[in-house]
């Protein structure tokens, strides 16, 4: 917590966008969460070897690798590692397991009901119609079937969606495109982790698919409304927060009323929600336009993204949320937001659970400073107004029978989807249509449900 807000208050004075004198120094942030309860496992997992720095040297991770070595789904191999290699590693693990939940894509399905960690292996049809398809990659340190980079080769798959079984095409699926304005640091840092998890064997089948011409490392961000150079990657940006600014995919607001301390909140939150958290990719829709890279600004973070639940689900469809909107837009509180993200419940609510795939098993994971970070972003970025502030609507439980539905909806047998009540207070739940009160489920191929709202 110290070492995060202090790298804070350093840097604030740099954001590209923050003019004028050196303000004051902010407010002193809220206490740290792990602040008591002492450092976790990394020291202890070593073993006898212990880090090996310079004799004497004491080990001090920093908030978020510790909370990356205490959410690690798997033991790691830390023997021989440098007290900085550990912060790495910890670090990565924040990132992969707590903020852009690799393994909702990389996981497989273990041994009774288990996962083997980002062994991969996952199927993603794409245009079934041309039967193209792609698997997701055993990203576990074996040396037949899993990743066997090294760290610069690691760097350029990550910002330039190089497919290195295919190399003259682009990974499809994987959202390269946006972990590519991940800090080389933080890149850097997912790949020490990668290293350290044990190695799975799994054979991956190959992809199916035409070529697409792969990226190339950018120096300018290019994919909002507003370019700006990428500050060069020995620029001393530890939290991200100066990235942050740069690919905010909006014109910039005026924060000269925020402390130095908020903006570095702002500018961190960007980085958490543009460059690996893929907030973006989930609330805009339409989304990104793969072949230009650029994000649908005009709907920037106003939700409407329609996701069908695979079969066996107790739900049948969900809608993302409007994030941003003036009049339609999340205005829950910071502590409803913090509750939601821990709880995964509904703010207000006690059983609600927020819908799949929104990632709260990923995101209950983020530290304090870091949903305030997100909670400011997605307050002080400029709102969408008009017909882009979209009125998003709830999840749609699927059903079997009415024993399934929460009265007084009922189960609507051919759909296989709960229909209930309707009024002007209460709307449908996504894509079913209010019909005299009653709502009714989306005939197949209805354009929300292939396109979303
Ligand atoms: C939305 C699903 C998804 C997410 C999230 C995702 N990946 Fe991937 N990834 C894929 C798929 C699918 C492929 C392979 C085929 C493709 O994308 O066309 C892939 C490929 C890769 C490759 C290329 C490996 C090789 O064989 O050369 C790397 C490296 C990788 N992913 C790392 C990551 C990391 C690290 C994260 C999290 C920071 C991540 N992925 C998150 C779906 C995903
Ligand atoms: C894989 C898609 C996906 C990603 C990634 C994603 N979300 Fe969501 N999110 C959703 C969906 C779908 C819902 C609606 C869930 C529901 O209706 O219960 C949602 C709902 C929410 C809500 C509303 C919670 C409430 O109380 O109703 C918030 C806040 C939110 N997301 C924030 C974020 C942030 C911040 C990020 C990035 C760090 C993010 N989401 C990433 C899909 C996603």
């Amino acid at each position: 917590m110290t070492r995060f807000l202090l790298a804070l208050l350093a840097l604030a004075p740099l954001g590209c966008t923050v003019e004028g004198p050196e303000g004051p120094i902010g407010p002193a942030g809220p206490p740290g969460v792990s602040g008591g309860k002492g450092p976790s496992g990394p020291a202890g997992d070593a073993g006898p070897q212990g880090p090996s720095g310079a004799p004497g040297a004491f080990l001090v991770l920093s908030e978020r690798a510790k909370r990356g070595f205490d959410i690690a789904p798997v033991p790691l191999v830390l023997e021989g590692l440098t007290a900085a290699q550990l912060e790495r590693v910890g670090a990565g693990s924040y990132l992969v397991n707590a903020v852009a939940d690799c393994g909702s894509c990389h996981d497989a399905p273990g041994e009774d009901g288990g996962v083997r960690h980002l062994a991969g292996g996952a199927r993603f049809a794409l245009q079934p119609s041309q039967g193209m398809e792609v698997y997701a990659r055993n990203l576990t340190p074996e040396g037949n079937s899993g990743l066997t980079l090294t760290e610069d080769q690691f760097v350029l798959i990550m910002q330039t969606g190089l497919d290195k079984k295919n190399p003259t095409s682009s990974l499809l699926v994987m959202p390269w495109f946006e972990y590519r304005w991940m800090t080389v640091d933080d890149l850097k840092s997912i790949n020490a982790y990668l290293k350290a998890i044990p190695a799975q064997s799994n054979d991956v089948a190959g992809d199916v698919k035409n070529d697409v011409p792969r990226g190339t490392a950018q120096t300018v961000y290019r994919d909002g409304d507003v370019e700006r150079a990428l500050l060069p990657d020995t620029t001393r940006d530890a939290d991200g927060v100066l990235r942050g600014f740069t690919i905010q995919p909006l014109a910039q607001p005026d924060l000269t009323a925020l402390t130095p301390s908020e903006q570095s909140l702002f500018g961190r939150g960007s980085y958490l929600v543009n460059a690996v958290g893929r907030c973006n990719e989930c609330h805009t829709n339409p989304p990104r336009n793969l072949v230009t890279q650029k994000i649908n600004t005009a709907a920037y973070l106003a939700g409407g993204m329609v996701f069908a639940a695979p079969a066996g689900q107790p739900l049948k469809r969900s809608m993302s949320r409007n994030l941003c909107g003036a009049a339609n837009g999340y205005t829950a509180p910071f502590t409803d937001f913090a509750v939601t993200l821990a709880s995964g419940l509904r703010a207000g609510s006690t059983a609600e659970p927020i819908a799949w795939p929104m990632p709260i098993w990923a995101l209950r994971n983020l530290t304090t400073p870091d949903l305030e970070a997100v909670f400011t972003y997605l307050r002080r970025v400029p709102p969408r107004t008009g017909a882009a502030d979209k009125k998003t609507t709830g999840p749609v439980a699927a059903c079997a029978s009415s024993m399934d539905c929460k009265a007084p909806a009922q189960c609507n047998l051919m759909a296989g989807e709960c229909v209930g009540p309707c009024d002007a207070v209460t709307p449908c739940p996504t894509c079913q249509a209010c019909v005299a009160n009653m709502c009714v489920a989306p005939a197949p191929g209805s354009s929300c449900l292939t396109s979303g709202l």
